[in-house]
């Protein structure tokens, strides 16, 4: 390919990320990248369920192949970065856009939801970061044994405080996933009125899935069904 022809396409690379347009497809595309990983993610822990000898199973099977596991970390800490990023610059230029707030501010049109977006988004950054200090790595988990993944839940959950923060942060991410599917609709042009409804049904049924799915866990051990 010619340089000519490379620098033309890295310029339109450059043009979309400053437009906000282009922003919010980002964020979008990141978003539905790391919504695959988290849905992913839930089906995988329902394993917990099977017993230790399955868990752990599951857990070591993706140890078994190191080079992808590393891939797919690499590609969600950049999708997580890209879609930080381009949120505070999003912000930015809305507050650009009006330096002095409303007087009083009624939100018309606008759900519970979309008004959280910018303060669930920070906090379900913290807890990524306490969960892999909690189950991956163990630094915060004063019973955590290398490997023995099983274990490492139960031991996490058993404490109550443990297992509501979790919660807590599953009820915001699911606010969160609704309201960033609907958007990802939006913002990609596969809204059509016809088909509103049913596109705000699906982002709902899939972040009440995942909250379902995450919170059964550790309900599943406070209530002694996980052992
Ligand atoms: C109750 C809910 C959750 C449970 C029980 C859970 C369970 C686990 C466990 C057991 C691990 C360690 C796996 C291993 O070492 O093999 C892990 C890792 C991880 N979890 Fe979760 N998780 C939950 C929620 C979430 C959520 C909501 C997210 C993201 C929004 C998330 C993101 C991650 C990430 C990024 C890793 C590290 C994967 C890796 O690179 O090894 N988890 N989780």
């Amino acid at each position: 390919m010619s340089s000519i022809a490379i620098g033309l396409r890295e310029n339109k690379a450059v043009r979309l990320w400053d437009s906000t347009n282009g922003k919010k497809a980002v964020m979008a595309v990141s978003g539905f990248i790391l919504f695959l990983f988290v849905l992913g993610h839930m089906l995988g822990n329902l394993q917990v369920f099977e017993g230790p000898a399955q868990f752990n199973r599951y857990a070591q099977l993706l140890r078994t192949l190191p080079e992808g596991l590393w891939a797919v970390r690499i590609i969600l800490l950049i999708m997580v970065v890209l879609h930080i990023v381009a949120a505070v610059q999003l912000a930015l230029r809305k507050r650009t856009a009006r330096p002095i707030g409303y007087a009083k501010r009624k939100p018309i049109g606008s759900t519970y939801a979309s008004r959280t977006m910018y303060w669930s988004g920070p906090i379900i950054f913290a807890f990524i970061v306490y969960h892999l200090l909690d189950l991956t790595s163990g630094n915060l988990n004063p019973n955590f044994i290398e490997g023995d993944v099983y274990h490492n839940v139960i031991a996490s959950f058993s404490n109550p405080f443990v297992s509501a923060w979790y919660i807590f942060a599953m009820v915001l991410l699911a606010f969160h996933l609704r309201h960033g599917l609907w958007s990802m609709f939006n913002s990609l042009g596969l809204t059509h009125p016809r088909y509103t409804p049913a596109l705000r049904r699906a982002a709902t049924f899939f972040a009440v899935v995942i909250f379902l799915g995450f919170i059964s866990v550790p309900i599943g051990v406070l209530t002694g069904i996980v052992k």
